[in-house]
């Protein structure tokens, strides 16, 4: 079952610098080599729902009209992604600033240009009612995720990667089926993570190199252990998630089995430098998942 994957969500040209640190507020710091590289948390998860698992993938985003629409459009048709869909607006492509320190951890600052005219037209409507899972995240304005969540059959389940974290309304929450945050979003949504139980029936918390843990409401949480890998570039290695774990639940697995393969999926990414360029292939994850 191949599994029919909408991710709606943001694209951006990641420039990525590797630093001795991360600056201080006033301070400059000397990076290296400059990396300019398909990015874009939306791009990525659908990246990696395709590439990394093999799912029947669609893009709904917004790209300008530059150089920068086409190294993503390469990168998404590239890993099998369907980009029919994208929308072009006179914005420019968004662009992500990355600094990526020693221990690969990063810090990431967004100008949305054409993210923020994604739209939720008819025909994206019409691919999103035939979707198994819908997926999304916060780089893109608020409404065109409520707007993708409407458009959805009653059975397919709407999945938000709350990241970046901000407030989100009530009419939101109550459309949600699984929420996916790591912890700093966690406590910046609800303070404890089991608190988000009272408003989403199944919380995925990832954990960095330690994994993740499944909330579900009344069950006890689930924890999956990570896998033990060289990190390079953490950039993008929670999308790889996120993706592989929409994709895995559109092919019919139960949500521990999916979180496995997303796990296995997310630690292989962050063993190489880069978003989309890092994203692992179906072969590379059925060789190390359990
Ligand atoms: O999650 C990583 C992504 O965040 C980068 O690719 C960057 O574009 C930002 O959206």
């Amino acid at each position: 079952m191949n599994g029919k994957v909408m991710v709606v969500g943001s694209a951006n040209v990641d420039l990525a610098v590797d630093v001795p640190r991360v600056p201080k507020a006033g301070e400059t710091v000397l990076g290296a080599r400059l990396r300019r590289s398909p990015g874009g948390k939306g791009a990525n998860q659908a990246v990696a729902a395709a590439f990394a698992c093999g799912a029947d993938t669609t893009f709904v985003g917004a790209l300008g009209e530059d150089e920068g629409a086409d190294l993503l459009l390469v990168s998404l048709g590239g890993a099998g992604v369907r980009t029919d869909l994208v929308e072009r607006a006179e914005a420019p492509t968004g662009t992500a600033f990355i600094t990526v320190s020693p221990d690969g951890e990063n810090a990431i600052v967004v100008a949305p240009g054409a993210n923020d005219h994604v739209v939720i037209g008819p025909a994206q409507a019409a691919r999103i009612a035939e979707a198994d899972v819908v997926l999304a995240q916060l780089e893109i304005p608020l409404d065109v995720v409520a707007a993708a969540a409407a458009a959805r059959e009653k059975n397919a389940r709407m999945i938000l990667n709350a990241a970046p974290s901000r407030e989100l309304p009530e009419s939101l929450w109550a459309v949600l089926d699984i929420l996916v945050v790591n912890e700093h979003e966690a406590a910046d949504l609800a303070g404890e993570p089991e608190k988000l139980l009272e408003r989403v029936p199944a919380v995925v918390v990832t954990l960095g190199g330690e994994g993740c843990v499944i909330l579900r409401r009344d069950q006890e949480p689930l924890r999956i252990p990570g896998f033990p890998v060289d990190v390079v570039d953490t950039t993008g290695a929670g999308d790889t998630f996120c993706g592989v774990l929409a994709a895995a639940l559109a092919q019919g697995e139960d949500l521990p089995a999916a979180a496995i393969r997303a796990s296995v999926a997310g630690a292989l990414a962050v063993t190489r430098p880069g978003a989309q360029a890092a994203v692992p292939s179906q072969d590379e994850v059925a060789g190390k998942t359990p």
